[in-house]
């Protein structure tokens, strides 16, 4: 286990007693020899953009796996709101308000927006025709996106009814991301949302980010891209070697001190957030 000492109550977004609105404990997990994850900790505290940092391999998707019920740990503990959770599937932690937007994205290019946005979600007609003859509620499915979508501020989705796949990869990054927002009540945890978008889409990503967390939802933020992650993230996570070696803050260190610890250049200062 790491050497980690607490987390420090004059972080601006936190106070020492503020209870995590998700926190991991030792979280383990193994692929045969392969240690994804090696007694990792975590705590999101409410209100603020933490990121995830670290290498290639360092276990950070496996981490957020674990979090999110798409992997079930070998061993450790998980908390919600300070109680004890242990998701199944991904289905059990989005019902207790956990969405995620995976690193290979999850939408369904055959699909239109508001499809998508409701994708496992289809609402039914009210009445007989939804509950005897399973008919979807199209107008209303269709309505909500909107909202959604402009709520968010994605102002350039023309058409709600327009296919996935004829979106750019920002767009769909951005119907991804307007996804967990709109559906996720706790928590939205993000893995690589810029990964691979230009400079324009990534900004319109990294401000729809801002608009969940200004909302009142914590996010995860999973980020190779440094400078988003130091023009964004109130905290930074450095996950090495499958588990977390500090948390930083983009005032506390700079980039270059960042990738030093996340490379093993630089020994990791105790928290400074
Ligand atoms: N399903 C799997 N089967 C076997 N090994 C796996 C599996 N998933 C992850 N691993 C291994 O666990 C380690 C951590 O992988 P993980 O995907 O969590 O890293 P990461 O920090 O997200 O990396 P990246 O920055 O490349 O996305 C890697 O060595 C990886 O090969
Ligand atoms: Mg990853």
């Amino acid at each position: 286990m790491s050497s980690e000492t607490d987390v420090n109550p004059a972080s601006p977004r936190h106070a020492a007693d503020q209870t995590p609105v998700l926190q991991a404990k030792g979280l383990v997990k193994k692929y045969g020899r392969v240690v994804a994850i090696d007694g990792s900790d975590l705590e999101l505290y409410p209100g603020e953009i933490l990121a995830v940092i670290g290498d290639n391999g360092a276990g950070k998707s496996s981490l957020i796996k674990a979090l999110s019920g798409a992997l079930v740990p070998d061993s450790g503990e998980i908390f919600l709101d300070g109680q004890r959770v242990q998701f199944r599937t991904p289905m059990d932690a989005r019902s207790a308000g956990i969405e995620t937007v995976y690193q290979t994205l999850a939408v369904a290019p055959g699909l239109d927006i508001a499809d998508n946005l409701f994708l496992g979600r289809e609402q039914r007609r009210p009445g007989p025709l939804g509950s005897v003859f399973r008919m979807l509620d199209r107008a209303h499915m269709r309505s909500e996106a909107k909202r959604h979508m402009s709520e968010l501020g994605v102002a350039t989705l023309q058409n709600i009814g327009q296919a996935v796949e004829s979106l750019s990869g920002g767009q769909r990054q951005a119907v991804a991301v307007a996804r967990s927002a709109a559906f996720g009540s706790k928590v939205v945890i993000l893995d690589e949302p810029t990964a691979a978008l230009g400079v324009k889409e990534g900004n319109r990503v990294l401000q729809l980010i801002r608009d969940v967390r200004d909302r009142g939802l914590p996010v995860i933020l999973i980020s190779h891209n440094m400078p988003h992650v130091f023009e964004i993230a109130d905290r930074i996570h450095i996950q090495r070697l499958g588990r977390r070696a500090t948390v930083i803050t983009p005032r506390s260190h700079s980039m270059s001190e960042a990738v030093a610890i996340m490379t093993g250049a630089a020994e990791p200062p105790p928290h400074t957030a």
